[in-house]
């Protein structure tokens, strides 16, 4: 019991964590598109914790995630293509002068998780992989680290 308390504690003050990180961003624009990237996370978290054994197989929920991460993968372009900044933010220049590069990164995104069958487990193992790959191509060329 104890240990059930400290546990989600420790999972309250990490999500409290988030939410305060957000609120030091001042640029509306610069706020929602890291929003975003906060609702690819937790949809990606999802599939990637159930491919690792960390959260328990639900094709249901696996289902609801996929769609939220396609969804959400669909809205980068628009969500990004304003030139703003904020001193919180990480998003590197470099998005507005390959605009068209950023793009093909949100579209990889998009047929990545499009292409997950969450059907099962092992094809939910198959699928994160090539998803996973996307994220850190992108935050590779277009993130401070
Ligand atoms: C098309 C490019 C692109 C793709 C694809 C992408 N990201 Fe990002 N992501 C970014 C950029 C750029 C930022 C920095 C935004 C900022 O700080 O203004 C970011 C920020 C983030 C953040 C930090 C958000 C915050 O609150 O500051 C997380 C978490 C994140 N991405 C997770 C993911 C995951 C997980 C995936 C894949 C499932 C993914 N991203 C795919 C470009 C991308």
């Amino acid at each position: 019991m104890k240990h059930f308390i400290l546990t989600t504690t420790i999972g309250a003050l990490s999500l409290a964590g988030v939410a305060f990180a957000h609120a030091e961003v001042s640029n509306p624009v610069v706020k929602d598109r890291m929003e975003l990237m906060d609702t690819i996370r937790g949809s990606f978290a999802t599939l990637g914790g159930m491919a690792q054994g960390k959260v328990d197989f639900d094709a249901e929920k696996a289902s609801a995630a996929q769609a939220t991460l396609v969804e959400a993968a669909a809205k980068i372009p628009a969500a990004f293509e304003p030139n703003e900044m904020d001193p919180e933010s990480k998003a590197l220049p470099a998005i507005w002068d390959n605009w068209d590069d950023f793009v093909i990164h949100a579209t990889a995104l998009e047929g990545a998780a499009d292409a997950l069958d969450p059907s099962s487990l092992d094809t939910i193992k198959a699928g994160v992989g090539p998803i996973g790959a996307s994220c850190g191509g992108c935050h590779q060329a277009y993130r401070t680290k």
